[in-house]
């Protein structure tokens, strides 16, 4: 595979949403939930982030546990896996408490973006392209030696790598919630249009938790 091992990792209410609101972070997820994420984190090398996640949430997921610290050490890997936000605009305030988190921080955006970008020194690296290019960016990732990547959302981008048929696992918290009367709930995809069949999904692991269902699925593309 030309691409590196994709697995999504987000929680979700029972009707589908994974936020009250757009521009706000979910206020719906448990420390039970918070812990799997993070040792889901743990395992990957790099994770790819929404703009808009990374503006309603201020910072990005940054491993804490010493134990899933030292085996990242004990395996070769950095403490911290590689962060890496797409933003269309570029319009990611410099100020967030993100930028003086202990990341190597990424920035895959457009040229519009990328004008933001050209004098300030957030990004470690910046790539650019015209759209999304997720199968030039991710065979670029996979040449560069990283094959396990984390998709921590939102929605939309969730949405692009399905659209690009670029989705290993689903790792999905089934939280005790129902949010879509709200009028802006964002949606766990968005903006996917089938193109040909469905992906196939697999359930590999069903975990219950003292409040939320842990479903992890594999993702068969035909
Ligand atoms: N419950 C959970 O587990 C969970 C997880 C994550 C997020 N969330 C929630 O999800 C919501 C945000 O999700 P969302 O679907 O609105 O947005 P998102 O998936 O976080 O972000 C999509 C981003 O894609 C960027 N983009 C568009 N075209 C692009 C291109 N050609 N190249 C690179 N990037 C491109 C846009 O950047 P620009 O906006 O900069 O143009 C946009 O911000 C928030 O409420 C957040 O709290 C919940």
């Amino acid at each position: 595979m030309n691409r590196p091992h994709l697995v999504a990792i987000f929680a979700q209410s029972l009707d589908g949403k994974i936020a009250a609101h757009r521009a706000q972070r979910p206020s719906f997820s448990s420390p039970e939930d918070y812990r799997h994420l993070e040792t889901q984190a743990a395992q990957q090398q790099a994770l790819i982030m929404g703009a808009a996640t990374l503006r309603a949430y201020g910072t990005s997921l940054r491993i804490r546990d010493p134990e899933l610290i030292q085996r990242r050490t004990a395996q070769g890997l950095s403490p911290q896996p590689l962060t890496i936000i797409c933003s269309d605009s570029g319009d990611i305030p410099e100020d967030l408490p993100f930028f003086r988190q202990p990341l190597t921080r990424w920035l895959w955006t457009t040229p519009k973006g990328s004008r933001i970008w050209r004098n300030r020194t957030g990004f470690e690296d910046i790539w650019v392209a015209a759209d999304w290019d997720l199968p030039a960016r991710l065979a670029r990732l996979r040449s560069l030696g990283i094959e396990r990547v984390g998709l921590l959302g939102g929605g939309r981008l969730l949405g692009a790598f399905l659209q690009a048929g670029a989705l290993d696992e689903l790792w999905v918290t089934l939280a005790p919630v129902l949010l879509s009367g709200y009028a802006d709930a964002p949606a766990s995809i968005e903006g996917w249009q089938v193109q040909g069949s469905l992906p196939q999904l697999e359930l590999l692991e069903c975990r219950r938790g003292s409040k939320e269902l842990f479903l992890r699925y594999r993702v068969e593309w035909l």
